[in-house]
């Protein structure tokens, strides 16, 4: 395998084959994926079997969380997730749609949100899209030090009232006050279980809010500490083409996605893999 950084976050990992991966493959993996936070492979071919395979070696998955049109998974399959605008027989075949996905980080509205998800690229449309990914450690570390002191010991509600999509998720009774809405609440500086490294653990901004502030100050410095996260020194972007895998930590990054034409058509499953741990500062 070898290994080419981005600048901003994440690195392709060259010469791998997924489907054939042996014990020290793996750990080789395991170390670049600690390391980068963001990992590209291209040209794979993998079925979701394989797909799910590959993922179990990170950990136990999470059942793929029920999607907006009421639908779960892929049938037979509860840990795949579909990710997808095509509509089949007058169904969706799942989640998110063709527009924008606004930056955030998976399921962070759990107690235990997944460390990593894996998404796989079966179809692509010809232009619009990308997957951009956000370094949250390079986020913190670039706060200014009046900043991090008065963010010190705070906790931060996320927001499980909408998926990424923007669109409310199953079941849920929607609240746009950030106060009432479900959710849970994290340290906003969390320290990374492996790698000791400090993140600004941000999750959304939709109804996000800081413990114990009127909200009008909360969003104020939200919205401060939400400007540091856009910045493209700290960031990479996917132009996605089908056979990419992309394999991210879920504790240090956030991603978001660019809206594309939706006559055309985008399919990518995903899986998660199960918080072991809750974040911690
Ligand atoms: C996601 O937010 O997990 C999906 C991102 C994408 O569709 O590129």
């Amino acid at each position: 395998m070898r290994i080419f950084p981005n600048p901003g976050v994440g690195a392709e990992a060259r010469g791998v084959d997924l489907a054939r991966l042996n014990v020290t493959g793996f750990e080789a993996i395991y170390r670049a994926w600690l390391e980068h936070s963001v990992l590209l492979f291209r040209d794979q071919r993998l079925t979701d079997a394989q797909l799910i395979a590959l993922s179990r070696r990170f950990g136990e998955l999470d059942l793929a969380p029920v999607q907006e049109t009421g639908r779960r998974f892929v049938e037979g399959l509860p840990e795949v997730y579909v990710v997808s605008n095509v509509v089949e027989n007058g169904r969706p075949i799942g989640s998110l749609g063709s527009g924008e996905a606004a930056w955030h980080t998976d399921m962070s509205y759990l107690e235990y949100p997944p460390i990593a998800s894996i998404l796989y690229a079966l179809e692509v449309p010809p232009a619009g899209g990308d997957t951009a990914f956000v370094n949250m450690y390079s986020v913190y570390e670039a706060l200014p030090e009046r900043l991090r002191r008065s963010i010190r010991g705070l906790r931060v509600k996320h927001d499980g009232t909408y998926n990424s999509g923007g669109y409310a998720r199953e079941g849920v009774v929607v609240s746009d006050d950030p106060r009432e809405s479900p959710g849970t609440l994290h340290p906003l500086v969390c320290t990374h279980p492996e790698t000791g490294r400090r993140v600004l653990y941000l999750g959304r901004r939709r109804n996000a809010y800081l413990e114990g502030f009127d909200l009008a100050v909360s969003d104020a410095l939200l919205d401060e500490l939400w400007a540091y996260v856009d910045r493209a020194e700290f960031t990479w972007r996917n132009r996605w083409r089908a056979g990419d895998l992309v394999l991210w930590d879920n504790r240090c990054t956030m991603h978001r996605r660019d809206p594309f034409d939706p006559s055309s058509r985008r399919v990518m499953h995903r899986t998660q893999i199960k918080g072991r741990e809750r974040p911690a500062a």
